[in-house]
């Protein structure tokens, strides 16, 4: 790629922008140029700062809430007006808890629903509401970040692994009726280095990596490499899921 900043013009709007996978994924797409939109929930300083680390563009902040649609809604007006159009959008944000599968007593019915809400109903309806201005992009792409949990069952629990495999069916159902304009496709990493599952450090990462073929614990920015590839190199692809698990579920 000889331009440097082949993302010049190009809007992006990253959910969970600010922490983890998603502010990796914000860096690295602000790099190459885009103007970032960086969705946060209850971390607005934390993306605020993030922001004030970008190069220089037409970047913002926005709250957004996975379980209300009408956050995608009130978003929807501001990119419209903002920018008239969205290039690009990564649903990053997702929720869990850690409860062994064996558990069905503090998995409550409650708990795996609000699991779904967020993991499946929150990216669609990102996508529902960011519908109009993907198609006035003409060339957009929406990476849904799932899970190795998805296809492997093996997870922080039950509901999350459900969840992440209702994404990745939703992502090939939704390719199938978005293109030409939009592709969809999944990110799927395998245990990432961030604060997503509460009370794993980094020693039990370093531990899981040793029996995977690669050996190696899979860093936020990993994962990012493979969402800019989604969007920058993988043009005739759409439907399908890209692992990023150093081989952890082989
Ligand atoms: N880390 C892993 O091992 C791993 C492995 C496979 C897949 N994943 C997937 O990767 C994605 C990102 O996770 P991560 O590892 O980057 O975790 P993280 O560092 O904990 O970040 C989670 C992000 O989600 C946002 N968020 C949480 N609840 C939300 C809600 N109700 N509404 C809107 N945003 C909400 C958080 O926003 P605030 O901080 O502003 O509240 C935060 O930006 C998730 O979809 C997860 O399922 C992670």
């Amino acid at each position: 790629m000889n331009d440097a900043k082949p993302l010049r013009d190009r809007v992006a709007v990253i959910t969970g922008g600010s922490n983890g996978i998603g502010a990796a994924a914000v860096r690295e797409i602000a790099m190459l140029g885009a103007n970032v939109v960086i969705g946060y929930h209850s971390s607005e300083e934390r993306a605020r700062k993030l922001l004030e680390t970008l190069p220089p563009a037409d970047h913002a902040v926005a709250r957004l809430e996975l379980k209300d649609e009408t956050s995608f809604a009130a978003l929807a007006d501001e990119l419209g007006i903002r920018y008239g159009k969205l290039d690009i959008l990564v649903n990053s944000a997702g929720f869990t808890r850690a409860i062994p599968h064996g558990d069905l007593d503090t998995l409550t019915d409650q708990l795996f629903e609000d699991i779904l809400i967020a993991n499946v109903c929150g990216p669609y309806s990102a996508v529902r509401a960011l519908r109009p201005l993907l198609r006035a992009s003409g060339d957009a792409v929406v990476i849904n970040v799932s899970s190795i949990s998805g296809f492997t069952a093996s997870g922080s629990n039950v509901a999350y692994c459900a969840s992440k495999a209702a994404l990745d069916n939703m992502t090939a159902s939704l390719a199938r009726v978005l293109g030409p304009e939009i592709r969809l496709l999944a990110v799927s990493p395998g245990a990432v280095a961030t604060d997503f599952v509460p009370g794993r450090d980094r020693s039990a990462l370093e531990a899981g990596a040793k029996a995977t073929p690669l050996k190696r614990v899979i860093e936020p920015d990993d994962v990012a490499a493979a969402i800019v590839a989604c969007i920058t190199h993988l043009k005739a692809s759409t439907g399908t899921r890209i692992v990023v698990d150093g081989g952890r579920h082989l």
